[in-house]
């Protein structure tokens, strides 16, 4: 087992054996198939390495080179965090999975949605995977999922200790038979509006909602204003 956990608690060896989560499709789906992907925190490259062609430009980035190293050759890698990144390009479509979007400290947030919006080409696309807020997963209690990897089964439990209002407190444990992994978090849920809320705060807004956890947002002054009165 590669027992390499990422700075964040993500086990590399986790990201490697489980398949893209379904509502991934919803992505793939929405996505030009030319279009340039910058994917922010990329991991193992569980989506960029099935986007990866040598005439398309794909970029992951990530703070953990034990991730990267598992990116398929034809992406291109960059070792940063998100925090502050600047990089010269701009993209048609910017993801930002993983719920990053949920991490409890404003600053933080707003951290991660300025890398999105800062490498997104005019009429880009941010695809942004949040947790959904009404999901009854957040409610205090124990869920567990057994998942088939190819690796064999894969035990999900999420304990949440605490929820106030929109903020949880939780630990997620991930086991094979033979390794495990454990990690307790926090996550401020955000309803459409005050998610909406904070994409302004970067000149981005919320732009529809697509299945299961992901949401799309474009520049603000790409969508159309109603016109303003006085
Ligand atoms: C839960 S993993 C998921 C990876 C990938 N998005 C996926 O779905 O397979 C989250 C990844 O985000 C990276 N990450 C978290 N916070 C980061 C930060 N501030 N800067 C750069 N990378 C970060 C971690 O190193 C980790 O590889």
């Amino acid at each position: 087992v590669d027992e390499a956990v990422a700075p964040d608690g993500s086990p590399v060896a986790v990201y490697l054996a489980v398949p893209l989560e379904p509502d991934f499709t919803a992505v793939l789906d929405h996505l030009d198939p030319d279009a340039s992907v910058l994917d922010l925190g990329c991991g193992v490259g569980r989506l960029v390495n099935l986007l990866a062609r040598p005439d398309r430009e794909v970029v992951g980035v990530d703070e953990s080179p034990e991730m990267l190293r598992h990116v398929a050759p034809a992406v291109r890698t960059i070792e940063a965090r998100l925090e502050g990144l600047a990089l010269p390009e701009r993209f048609d479509a910017v993801v930002l999975a993983s719920h990053l979007v949920n991490v409890p400290g404003r600053d933080q947030r707003r951290a991660f949605l300025a890398a999105a919006a800062d490498h997104l080409a005019a009429d880009g696309t941010v695809y942004l995977q949040r947790h959904a807020p009404a999901s009854l997963t957040y409610e205090v209690g124990v869920t567990t999922q057994r998942l088939a990897t190819p690796r064999g089964y894969l035990r999900l439990r999420l304990e949440v200790h605490e929820r106030r209002g929109r903020h949880l407190r939780a630990t997620s444990t991930m086991a094979f038979d033979d390794a495990s992994w454990s990690q307790t978090f926090e996550a401020e849920l955000l309803d459409a509006a005050e998610l909406d809320a904070e994409l302004r705060t970067v000149g981005l807004a919320l732009d529809a909602i697509l299945d299961g956890t992901w949401v799309t947002a474009r520049r603000a002054d790409d969508r159309a204003r109603p016109s303003r009165r006085g």
